[in-house]
């Protein structure tokens, strides 16, 4: 191929690759009884009555004398926890199979477990296509899980969520944010939604008789390691919150901390069995309304959601002390 063939075969690939689809493995077993099979992102649905789908493979894969002889192929849509899986499948001449448990379906060929959905398929035809082999079977039998599907655009592994439902709420993000500032305004959303979320830990935190501030305190202390009061006051001030001395003396006399030392910022201060405990429950509280907020987003939405944040902190981050990060870390 010439340099403008070249470059014509990438652009050409790059504008199939705008085209999102999902990620499958397809398989079959060759004349050896050996299975063989491969990631394939070409397969598609053809009809319903007969139900019938079809996918294509390279002319120069190893695998296309097992896919000509075998009569079936068992076509795998991955889910999106899969991903290891399509690599592994997409390495050329791997031992692709090795530690994998599989069931088997007809002509013994190899059905792979946890995937959003298998369709075992009879080859009905196959067509020339160019450099590629299409293949177009019959649906014998298939199955389907309730299970996030692993996404292909690009050239990249991809997430599929949802969009938001379309005009119905006052909360969507509208398309004219003038109309809605605060609604529409990040750092409102993100102060609203913190509010929200620590007023249930808010009220654990009455019970055991604590400030917001205290617990800050006592939930950088569980950690594990002891601190002075500077030190505290340092990483606690990220939150724009002082620690003092009086503050400490206090989660001392409720029986939270012990101090050891001087009486100034150099007072070294660490949890008690009972402020261990506090922590543990305080903790708790805190993942089950992290979980009750997120019941509505799927396993990957919130995955992203963290991940999005975590950028917005890492972009607005002024710089924390030293030893913040050393208890992040
Ligand atoms: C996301 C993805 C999609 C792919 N889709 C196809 C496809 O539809 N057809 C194909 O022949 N190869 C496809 N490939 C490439 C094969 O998986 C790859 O060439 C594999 O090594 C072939 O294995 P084999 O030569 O051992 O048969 C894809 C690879 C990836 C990562």
């Amino acid at each position: 191929m010439n340099q403008s063939a070249r470059s014509a075969s990438t652009h050409f690939r790059a504008a199939l690759g705008a085209f999102a689809t999902g990620v499958t493995i397809v398989t079959t077993r060759d004349s050896a009884a050996a299975d063989v099979g491969l990631t394939a992102s070409s397969f598609n649905s053809v009809s319903l009555d007969p139900p019938m789908v079809l996918w294509s493979l390279a002319k120069d894969s190893l695998s296309l004398p097992a896919f000509m002889e075998c009569g079936h192929f068992g076509v795998h849509v991955l889910a999106s926890n899969q991903q290891a899986l399509a690599d592994r499948f997409a390495t050329r001449g791997a031992d692709k199979f090795s530690g994998l448990t599989v069931t088997r379906g007809p002509d013994g060929i190899p059905l792979l477990s946890g995937c959003s959905a298998r369709f075992q398929c009879k080859t009905a035809f196959r067509h020339q296509g160019g450099d590629h082999v299409i293949f177009v079977g019959e649906v014998v039998a298939f199955d389907h899980l309730e299970l996030p599907p692993l996404v292909f655009h690009s050239g990249r592994y991809a997430i599929a969520t949802p969009k938001p439902e379309s005009a119905s709420s006052s909360w969507n993000v509208t398309e004219d944010s003038s109309s809605s500032f605060s609604q529409d305004f990040l750092i409102f959303m993100l102060g609203r939604a913190h509010y929200q979320l620590f007023l249930r830990l808010r009220r654990e935190l009455e019970q055991h008789g604590l400030a917001e501030g205290e617990w800050f305190v006592l939930s950088i202390l569980g950690a594990g390691t002891r601190r002075t009061l500077s030190e505290l006051d340092e990483l606690v001030g990220c939150t724009g919150t002082r620690v003092t001395y009086d503050q400490l003396a206090g989660l001392a006399a409720a029986g939270f901390v012990q101090l050891h030392g001087a009486y100034d910022g150099d007072v070294q201060v660490e949890l008690t069995a009972n402020g261990r405990q506090a922590v543990i429950e305080l903790i708790a509280a805190a993942k089950a309304a992290e979980s009750d907020a997120e019941r509505h987003l799927g396993v990957d939405e919130s995955r992203l959601l963290k991940q999005w944040v975590k950028q917005i902190i890492q972009d607005s981050d002024p710089g924390p002390p030293a030893t913040w990060r050393e208890v992040g870390n």
